[in-house]
């Protein structure tokens, strides 16, 4: 036997026994004649204590059989702090080089050199700790939906081009010259074609893969929490899926969300947050005041179609602190034009732009936004929907500056009555919104069919999102399942009859063999987990994360292949040396 305990197990209670513990040591010190050494496992931490000279380096895995001891100096930290175990025999089971980075709570080493030795890495106790917690919510997960009758069923990963708005990633098949698999974006299509074959409750835990640009919540492969239901209509799903994430709350972190949840319309998100995936966890709402400042003279706001503000607590900002606020808002990732403000400061209100409008009419502004003497209201002008977006992104940097987004506070909600559809000025077409699988709200139907674009631009899509803390963790929608209906979708988008049925032919033809009324959801796995442990960044909840270049620095992947799987591939190499 390699051990009768693991290195997080003893306590006082086991003093006096005969144990064999493995693990890795983590450090070795010597002090006063003993040596101390911390031996590490998945478990915990067991200090190990000799009067022996040994020879044992970080990182080594040993084998050791001592006596269970109570510690003169306990370490009320450690849940084995009571106790040391005191050696009578080493076995070294394997020596180890010196890892180039400390394996501890906290590492010396950088975030390069961590992700080539990851295997180092995850011996740490906060990425054990992360994926510990990943697998009590795929638990948790699994529990919940197959107790409410879901079935897990796989589906194929080599199959051809779903439509969510990535690019594909693509694999050339060999037995197919000149003809390539797309690799799921999501397993959309065949889970409806699951409800046509009557499955009804459908889940998968499954892989999803899209060749986008990689952001801190955004990886080339990430798993869905994928669901769809037969007979069902929207409040059956928001209510079915509150519920799976109450449970995963509760029985992960201990932690009530609301019952019912919050549900925001899209169009109130974007009026009031500037963003779709509003966080709510803070108020430093926007509020629109183009009535209140047009016509006044001032040029800039005179010719914008809208303008907006914000207010937080900071009269205190200084000439330079605005400047550099002004300089942050016209970054091209923010995108704004310039940054007005009205200042509330102890020697009274002082403006950006004082010179054009009267007392009366900077007050009435301060009186919209509800600004107080310690206030400054921030006022960003231009196209309505880019301005309240620029406003949304300076509101969560101000919650940033300000503190306000406290990562254990959680204020979860849905998004819903999105547009159906969203028109591209550069390609003159519409888009969908969500997928084209999308179904219209049935009271807006008669615009759907409707030739005209300001009809089909007001039809509200049955669909919904579910948003914590200012992530979008998932989203889906009630779809068409009426083959005449998604053949208007495809017309409405601009795809041909032809491209329609090359591309999509098998689910059209699905719906006319008896296809049920149904609808779904899926959450980004990766995000649940990160967002659940208190971080926005989710590569530290998979194992094995790709970089920002989408690189797997590791295996050093991807990577080239010899010209012999080129050519049985029927590929040519264009790419320079
Ligand atoms: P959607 O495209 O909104 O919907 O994706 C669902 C959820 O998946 C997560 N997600 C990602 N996570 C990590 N890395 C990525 N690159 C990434 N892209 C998306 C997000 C998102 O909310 N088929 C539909 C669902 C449906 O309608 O049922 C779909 O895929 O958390």
């Amino acid at each position: 036997m390699y051990r009768t305990h693991t290195c997080g197990e003893l306590r006082i209670s086991d003093a006096g026994r005969k144990v064999t513990l493995a693990g890795w040591v983590q450090k070795a010190r010597k002090l006063g004649g003993m040596t101390f050494i911390d031996l590490r496992d998945r478990y915990g931490i067991t200090q190990l204590v000799t009067e022996e000279e040994i020879e044992v380096g970080r990182e080594w895995v040993i084998q050791v059989e001592g006596q269970v001891v109570e510690r003169q100096s306990k370490n009320p930290k450690m849940d084995t702090g009571d106790i040391e175990i005191k050696i009578e025999k080493v076995n070294v089971l394997n020596k180890a080089q010196t890892p180039p980075f400390t394996i501890e709570e906290v590492s010396d080493g950088g975030e390069d050199i961590r992700a080539k030795y990851r295997y180092l890495d995850l011996r740490r106790a906060p990425l054990q700790r992360a994926l510990a917690l990943r697998h009590r919510l795929a638990q948790e997960i699994r529990t919940y939906l197959d107790g409410k009758g879901f079935m897990e069923i796989e589906t194929p990963y080599l199959i051809k081009s779903t439509p969510e708005g990535a690019r594909d990633f693509v694999v050339p098949s060999r037995m197919n010259p000149g003809e390539f698999y797309a690799l799921p974006q999501s397993p959309q299509t065949f889970k409806q074609l699951l409800m046509v074959a009557g499955y009804d409750r459908y889940f998968q835990i499954v892989r999803c893969f899209r060749d986008e640009d990689l952001r801190a919540d955004r990886q080339p492969e990430f798993p869905q929490i994928d669901c769809e239901m037969s007979f069902v209509e929207q409040e059956d799903v928001l209510n079915m899926f509150e519920g799976m994430m109450r449970s995963m709350f509760k029985n992960a972190l201990g932690v009530d969300i609301p019952d019912p949840l919050p549900r925001m319309s899209w169009y109130d998100a974007m009026d009031n947050y500037g963003s779709d995936k509003p966080d709510v966890r803070f108020g430093m709402e926007i509020h629109e005041i183009t009535d209140l400042v047009k016509g006044c003279g001032f040029s800039v706001f005179d010719s914008a179609e809208y303008v907006g503000a914000i207010c937080a607590p900071v009269a205190e900002y200084t000439r330079k602190q605005i400047d550099e606020l002004t300089e942050w808002v016209k970054r091209p990732q923010v995108g704004a034009k310039g940054l007005v403000y009205i200042k509330i400061g102890e020697e009274g209100t002082k403006s950006s732009v004082d010179k054009f409008y009267t007392p009366e009419q900077i007050q009435a502004v301060c009186d919209r936004l509800g600004a107080k003497k310690g206030d400054m209201v921030l006022i960003l002008c231009g196209a309505k929907r880019k301005t309240q977006t620029q406003l949304g992104v300076l509101r969560i940097e101000m919650g940033n500056r300000l503190g306000l987004r406290d990562p254990k506070v959680f204020a979860p909600l849905w998004i819903v009555d999105f547009p159906l559809l969203e028109w591209s000025d550069e390609d003159q077409r519409f888009y969908a919104m969500h997928h084209p699988f999308t179904a219209p709200k049935p009271e807006h139907e008669q615009w759907f069919y409707s030739d005209r674009k300001e009809d089909l631009e007001k039809v509200c899509a049955n669909a919904y999102d579910f948003v914590l803390n200012g992530t979008e963790l998932g989203g889906g929608s009630i779809r068409i399942h009426n083959a005449q209906m998604q053949q208007r979708m495809f017309e409405v988008l601009g795809i041909s009859k032809e491209d329609a049925e090359y591309k999509f032919g098998f689910i059209i033809n699905a719906f006319k063999f008896g296809a049920p009324p149904h609808g779904g959801l899926a959450f980004g796995f990766d995000r649940v987990c990160a967002l659940f442990g208190g971080q926005e960044t989710i590569r530290d909840y998979i194992a094995f994360p790709k970089n920002n270049q989408g690189r797997d620095v590791m295996i050093d992947s991807p990577s080239k292949i010899d010209q012999s799987q080129m050519d049985e591939l029927y590929l040519e190499s264009k790419a320079t040396e």
